[in-house]
């Protein structure tokens, strides 16, 4: 799609201009048959589609969910017919950073409306945002200046404030990766920027009131961003990759910590990692050289393929996997295993572990849905050669 200099500048002085970011896929399921997807777009548009086990909505497309985003959105649920999705404004006029903004799915509508959203402050560039039960809402950010600030939504309001945000700590390079084991209870790990190691702190209500000081869990030096999980109470893992890009992993037992295990493969940044059960690890990482998905898993006791070998899955991809582990609502005995993408060409695609084999076979993967079926966009150079979107029908 080619414009002039001339129609540039016209079209700059007409339309919104956004600078390009990285496409990215944010998913939650409040339930076995419920499924939402939220596609992150190269033009910094946000797309929307959810799987009801009847079919996919809308069916061979994404609805626009009428939001520009300036990093990856962070969507969460806390139980049946809710969805809290939060995103940093792309706003490009302020570049120290944007405010987070707050969408809710509840009652069977979007608040504060289908088209508005909350503004909760905060002058961001990354996020992270979890729920430990009902009524409960967490949200960490990395300032531009590296610290990591939080809220929460506490059910009678945001605390420490709609526009305040609670100072956790500085010094970070990467976005904060947080997970909750259970009510009460929300571990964060980030990236030291002096020494790229990975530093854990904690929540817990209950015994004592408040968070923990920063740990320093070692293992570096790290690169990209973390990523944590829990399969359950008491249980805690954390991935990060090094320089080479190969994934470490540490984990809590309950009453001590392991030893970093390297796992081997080549990423572009940390595996995606889930857990449909306890002792059951899937990830699913992007290869560095070929931007193809590699999978990996653990049954309890054995890795498979290896410790260090990965399966091929599919591919090219342009944004790191999106993972959703599901049961069959009509076989307890089966799961399934979700892996989204977005495409070189800004469509979703979709595979499917169904509890022994791969869905399409092979290196195949199901087409979702092209970006550009939400919102319509047209790349270009802006003058100082920066890649930037122009939004059609703006
Ligand atoms: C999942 O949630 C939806 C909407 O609340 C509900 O209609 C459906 O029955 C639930 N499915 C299961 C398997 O619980
Ligand atoms: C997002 O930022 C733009 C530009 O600063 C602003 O006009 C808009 O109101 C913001 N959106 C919300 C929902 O606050
Ligand atoms: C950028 O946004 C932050 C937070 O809203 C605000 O404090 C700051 O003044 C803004 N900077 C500019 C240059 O508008
Ligand atoms: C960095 O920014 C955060 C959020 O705006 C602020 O709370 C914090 O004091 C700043 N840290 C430093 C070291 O300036
Ligand atoms: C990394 O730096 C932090 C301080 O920023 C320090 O607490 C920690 O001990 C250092 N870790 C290693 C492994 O050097
Ligand atoms: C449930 O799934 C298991 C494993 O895939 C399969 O062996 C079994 O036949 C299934 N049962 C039913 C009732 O479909």
């Amino acid at each position: 799609m080619g414009f002039s200099k001339i129609s540039f500048s016209l079209l700059a002085a007409a339309a919104s201009t956004v600078v390009a970011v990285d496409p990215c896929i944010s998913t939650t399921s409040w339930n076995d048959s419920r499924l939402d997807l939220f596609p992150l777009a190269s033009d910094g548009s946000i797309a929307h589609k959810f799987w009801t086990w009847l079919d996919w909505e809308p069916v061979d497309k994404f609805e626009p969910f009428p939001s520009q985003a300036r990093s990856c959105p962070s969507v969460s649920t806390w139980g049946e017919g809710r969805l809290d999705v939060v995103y940093i404004n792309s706003s490009r006029v302020n570049s120290s950073g944007g405010n987070v903004l707050h969408k809710y799915f509840s009652g069977g509508s979007w608040g504060p409306s289908w088209e508005n959203a909350e503004d909760l402050g905060g002058n961001v560039d990354y996020l992270s945002s979890a729920s430990w039960g009902a009524n409960r809402l967490d949200i960490v950010a990395k300032a531009k200046n590296g610290s990591y600030v939080h809220k929460a939504w506490t059910g009678d309001g945001w605390f420490p404030g709609k526009a305040e945000w609670e100072h956790l700590g500085c010094g970070f390079f990467s976005s904060p990766a947080i997970v909750s084991w259970g009510i009460g209870r929300l571990d964060i790990v980030g990236l030291d920027s002096g020494n790229a190691s990975l530093q854990h702190k904690y929540y817990q209500d209950g015994c004592y009131d408040g968070w923990s000081g920063w740990e320093d869990l070692g293992g570096g030096p790290f690169i990209g961003n973390p990523v944590a999980t829990s399969w359950g109470e008491g249980r805690l893992d954390f991935w990060a990759i090094n320089s080479a890009g190969e994934l470490n992993h540490i984990y809590w037992d309950g009453h001590k910590y392991s030893e970093w295990e390297n796992l081997g493969g080549e990423f572009t940044d940390t595996p995606k990692v889930v857990h449909w059960k306890p002792s059951r690890i899937d990830i699913v990482g992007k290869g560095l050289d070929d931007d193809q998905y590699y999978g990996k898993s653990y049954d309890g006791s054995e890795w498979h393929p290896s410790g260090n070998e990965w399966h091929k899955l599919a591919g090219p991809f342009n944004s790191e996997p999106a993972l959703v582990a599901k049961h069959d609502t009509t076989n307890s005995t089966t799961d399934f295993l979700y892996v989204f993408g977005v495409d070189e060409d800004d469509a979703v695609q979709m595979k499917i572990w169904s509890g022994s084999y791969w869905q399409p076979e092979s290196e195949k993967t199901w087409l979702m849905g092209h970006l550009s079926s939400a919102h319509q966009a047209n790349l270009f150079q802006d003058d100082e050669g920066q890649s930037v979107l122009e939004m059609s029908g703006l």
